[in-house]
């Protein structure tokens, strides 16, 4: 996720797009720029840092001219540095532009465009579109934008400058975000709505696969076959701090339901189109590599640690080999047995998590190999580690994880079905249909979120109440971990999550009248025996809301209230349950009056030990 603008009219583009990025930083902030036709080149000022430090070296030279763009960055391809910022240029400078998403198949393009001589400067996916657009460039700006998209693939949204078109931005969009602002005599585009809301409420949705032609007096929006398309006008009654979190009322609830995208973002670069196989660039493993390890511990803090619990049951499950699992801040004291057999995967969100960064030290210490899994380019924990696998979530402001660990869990799974594809560990039957089921899922985690009334009535009923309880078996125990913590830390109430086999041997004896019991009974191999968990609370007059398959026909005849999710394999419906108790957890804390985005106490990176 990063953050695009773009002005042209008559005033100092300069000083809108600074504005405007100030006003995107919460979707990137590892490295800023902006472009600016000066009246006789492109004047392009960039670096590594927050807008600040972009605000900063444009004091000695600001870019002058009315057309420019800019981009405020959260590295995807090549950690945060001054050549990796945008704006990217063509080798001859004719070219400027931004770009918020991931292009797919840039490998091959750019191999493709190094042997016809380009000269690339940077590690980043989205030089590859400067230098593909000089190179079909033949005096025609919208022409030669058309032909960069028929042979770029992934998400993006881009603006382009060429100086030979000193009065027209173009701009286009697929899978991101992207807004015109409507001025006089000027015109303003944006990833987000906050960036322009200072200068105009008239605003133009941009869609999939449109194209604009953006001058200071018109806007001129095609389709990518030429043919004309007529915007409506939206207007925007949002005040500034509403915009910036989308219209929604708090970023907790806003990244829930940036779910389907950014589990389809961390996914879809990394599938075979065929689903018969997981590809894995930035791992480009062996067989006899993966068959070299004989245990793999996976080591993380909170809700990445509930991911690595799940992550540790693919890994077994497909690949078969025994994983370990430890808190992070638990491992570095109980001398781990560790040798250069073992594979040790850590897991965090922020890539900065201290405890995290100690483990990560220690396991290399003891001379095993090293993953991360983590969602920031550039942090401390993916430079320490040997490899990385990046989730593709987008910056996640809200302290409370949600994107980050639905992205989390199809990373484990892709890692666990590669080890298993190269182990010969699964039927090739087996993996087609899985990966197929994991093609789908981003389409069915929104259709969980399409009607959140029962969860908000759920909430609101019980959320003064003192315990809430999570049980589930296998899988779904992690999950119900997950959502006890998703409760208790945004919305105080104490809730915990107990392996439904576990409850009679102690935790059975809290269970009295009206206490809310969360039962999650998806897990075909356990699923009676849940049940008869579920009937032992029921029988202490628990209220129970049990969360099924959509295809379940049988737990509702034992639970008060049943919530249903898509169904899909058991190893990828975690992806689905979790998301109506992160619903519960938003709209109980909702509810009490907490401050979801921020609760008491925490941090949402935390570099202490
Ligand atoms: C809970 C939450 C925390 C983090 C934990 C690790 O919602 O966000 O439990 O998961 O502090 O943080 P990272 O993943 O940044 O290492």
């Amino acid at each position: 996720m990063c953050g695009i603008v773009g002005y042209v009219g008559e005033k100092q583009a300069a000083d809108f797009l600074v504005d405007g990025l100030t006003k995107l930083e919460y979707r990137g902030y590892d490295s800023a720029g902006i472009a600016v036709f000066d009246g006789e080149k492109i004047d392009i000022e960039k670096t590594v840092g927050r807008l600040s430090a972009l605000k900063e070296k444009i004091k000695e030279h600001t870019p002058q001219g009315v057309i420019g763009i800019g981009h405020t960055r959260w590295a995807t391809h090549g950690r945060p540095s001054d050549v990796n910022a945008h704006p990217h240029t063509d080798c001859s400078g004719k070219f400027a532009i931004v770009h918020n998403g991931i292009i797919e198949n840039f490998m091959s393009l750019k191999e493709e465009l190094i042997e016809k001589g380009h000269k690339f400067v940077s590690e980043t996916d989205t030089e590859v579109v400067a230098h593909l657009i000089e190179d079909v460039y033949e005096g025609d700006f919208v022409k030669a934008v058309n032909a960069v998209l028929d042979r770029i693939e992934g998400s993006y949204s881009l603006v382009f400058m060429c100086q030979d078109y000193p009065d027209t931005l173009i701009c286009t969009k697929k899978d991101n975000p992207l807004v015109i602002g409507l001025g006089e005599g000027e015109n303003f585009i944006a990833s987000d709505i906050p960036a322009i809301i200072a200068y105009t409420r008239r605003t133009y949705i941009m869609n999939d696969g449109e194209i604009a032609v953006v001058k200071k007096d018109s806007i001129w929006v095609t389709d990518r076959k030429g043919n004309p398309i007529t915007k409506k006008v939206f207007e925007v009654n949002w005040n500034a701090e509403a915009a910036e979190k989308g219209g929604y009322e708090h970023f907790m609830l806003k990244e829930i339901f940036e779910q389907p995208k950014a589990v389809r973002d961390t996914i879809s670069p990394r599938l075979k189109k065929d689903n018969t196989a997981v590809v894995l660039d930035e791992l480009k493993w062996t067989k006899e590599y993966v068959e070299a390890f004989n245990k793999v511990y996976i080591i993380a803090c909170g809700t990445a640690y509930h991911a690595g619990l799940v992550g540790k049951y693919y890994i077994e499950k497909l690949a078969r080999i025994p994983v370990e699992i430890d808190i992070a801040s638990e491992f570095r004291y109980r001398d781990p047995i560790i040798d250069e057999h073992t594979l040790t995967i850590v897991i965090s969100q922020s890539g900065e998590t201290s405890d995290t960064l100690a483990a990560l030290k220690e396991s290399k210490r003891l001379g095993a190999k090293t993953l991360a899994v983590t969602n920031v380019v550039g942090s401390s924990i993916a430079r320490e580690a040997d490899q990385v696998m990046y989730t593709w979530a987008g910056p996640e402001i809200a302290v409370a994880s949600t994107k980050a660990y639905t992205t989390q869990l199809v990373t484990m799974f892709m890692l666990a079905m590669y080890m298993s594809g190269l182990k010969g560990t699964i039927a090739p039957e087996r993996a087609h249909d899985l990966l197929t089921q994991l093609r789908h899922l981003p389409d069915q985690v929104g259709r969980t979120l399409e009607d959140v009334e029962p969860i908000k009535t759920f909430a609101k009923n019980y959320a003064y109440n003192n315990d809430v309880f999570y049980i589930g078996r296998s899988l779904d125990y992690y999950v119900a971990l997950e959502g006890a913590l998703k409760l208790k830390e945004i919305s105080y109430i104490h809730a915990e999550a107990y392996a439904a086999g576990e409850l009679k041997h102690g935790t059975l004896a809290l269970i009295e009248s009206g206490v809310p019991v969360i039962a999650l009974a998806t897990q075909k191999s356990v699923y009676e025996k849940t049940l008869s968990n579920i009937k032992e609370v029921k029988a202490r007059d628990a209220v129970i809301i049990g969360i099924a398959a959509a295809d379940d026909t049988e737990l509702e005849k034992y639970v008060d209230h049943v919530i249903k999710v898509p169904t899909t394999d058991e190893l990828l419906i975690p992806l689905l349950t979790v998301v109506p108790l992160q619903l519960l957890a938003y709209y109980a804390a909702i509810t009490r009056g907490c401050d979801v985005d921020k609760p008491r106490n925490l941090a949402k990176s935390v570099t202490v030990e």
